[in-house]
């Protein structure tokens, strides 16, 4: 039989860094010692007290469904921990999801319908762009490539993409791919335009805890936001939890109530003795700031290394990513870069923005040395 498909996925590319993780597979398979810089996860294992938190939770007998929105004790300490950012949240206001990416296509699930106009930063997320066509949402995109990837000196570009008629804006910072993390007066400009224009924000802070020596601003804390913003963040990252799958939203009860109903019906809740195992990551600091520590020096070394090859980088102020411009064609130079050089990186163009390549120096110092010194030896630095 021949099967018909919804307009709805049909709509969706396939992730144009799936091209280069299959050659890389194919390479490696081959016998090729591949330097993989295209991998959005940290390199470190779990912090080991979470790990055993998991364990204990499992032998404790947490191993049956929970609350939908996730077990209270849970909800309270990101309560608390959103306090100690300046959000105020009941637990109420809380859903705990499997990963960020599940609460992301939640709210936009809740929030976008056909023909909605939905505005991005570009380069932004490459799952964004995928979740508004899904939902049928329009997207509009601002260029943050002229301005270093900084949303400050670009907010002209903002207002003008931004009408009555735009329903949600995505802010993603420390920004995955670009590293920056916005000023307050870059969230101050947002939130005028914001409140002007009625519009829904989402903040992705996923990256909040991962950045050097700056201190990103919550854009629900501003004055006007707290009943438009609707926060994300989860495990994944400062805490090297990717596979685990644990993240959140906090926002206005309404759109909780709402997007409570599609989390029911699709993952009822996130895993039971992994919320237990979130519960020791919230009370974790000192190996995320090792982590942190790490990640720093690799980004100083990146930027050294990059810059004695005469090239210069906007510099990153958060996560572990940073865009190395390239060729105008993106997609042919990443996979010039793996084939020859046997290095992976993600093409600009799978973020919006092509010329670029993205880096994550989620990777130890000497593969991340070998990995520049080949790029530089076949040519594409
Ligand atoms: C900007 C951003 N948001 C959300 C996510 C989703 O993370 P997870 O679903 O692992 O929590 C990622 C992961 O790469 C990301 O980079």
């Amino acid at each position: 039989m021949t099967m018909e498909f919804t307009d709805r996925v049909s709509r969706v590319e396939p992730s144009a860094t799936l091209a280069i993780s299959a050659l890389a597979t194919e390479l490696e398979n081959e016998g090729a010692d591949v330097v993989d810089l295209s991998v959005g996860e940290p390199d470190f294992p779990t912090p080991e007290n979470i790990v055993e938190a998991g364990k204990a939770a499992m032998d404790a007998g947490h191993t049956g469904y929970t609350t939908s929105a996730g077990i209270l004790e849970l909800r309270e300490a990101i309560a608390d921990k959103l306090a100690a950012d300046g959000l105020e949240h009941t637990t109420d206001e809380i859903i705990v999801t499997p990963g960020a990416k599940q609460a992301l296509y939640e709210i936009v699930q809740a929030l976008v319908e056909d023909g909605d106009e939905v505005v991005l930063l570009d380069p932004a997320w490459v799952s964004y762009e995928a979740m508004v066509k899904m939902a049928g949402g329009d997207l509009t995109r601002v260029d943050l490539a002229e301005t270093d990837f900084q949303l400050e000196p670009a907010l002209d570009d903002l207002e003008a993409a931004v009408s009555d008629e735009t329903e949600l804006l995505v802010v993603n910072s420390p920004s995955n791919p670009t590293g920056a993390v916005y000023s307050d007066a870059a969230l101050e400009g947002v939130r005028d335009l914001a409140v002007e224009h009625d519009i829904t924000v989402i903040s992705d802070e996923i990256y909040k805890e991962i950045t050097y020596g700056v201190e990103p601003t919550s854009l629900g804390t501003l004055e006007g936001m707290a009943d438009r913003t609707v926060t994300v963040n989860g495990f994944s990252k400062a805490y090297s939890m990717t596979g685990w799958r644990l993240g959140y939203f906090a926002g206005p009860e309404d759109l909780i109530d709402q997007a409570g109903k599609l989390h029911s019906h699709s993952v009822s809740s996130a895993v039971n003795f992994v919320q237990h195992a979130g519960l020791e990551a919230l009370e974790t600091e000192e190996p995320v700031a090792e982590m942190v520590d790490a990640f720093e020096d690799r980004r100083d070394l990146v930027v050294d290394l990059l810059d004695d090859h005469g090239v210069d980088v906007a510099e990153p102020e958060g996560a572990f990513y940073m865009m190395v411009p390239v060729d105008d064609d993106d997609q042919a130079w990443c996979e010039g870069a793996i084939e020859d050089a046997h290095v992976a990186t993600v093409p600009g163009s799978a973020f919006g923005t092509p010329g670029y390549a993205r880096i994550s120096y989620a990777a130890s110092a000497e593969r991340l040395e070998e990995g520049i010194e080949r790029l530089a030896e076949e040519g594409y630095l």
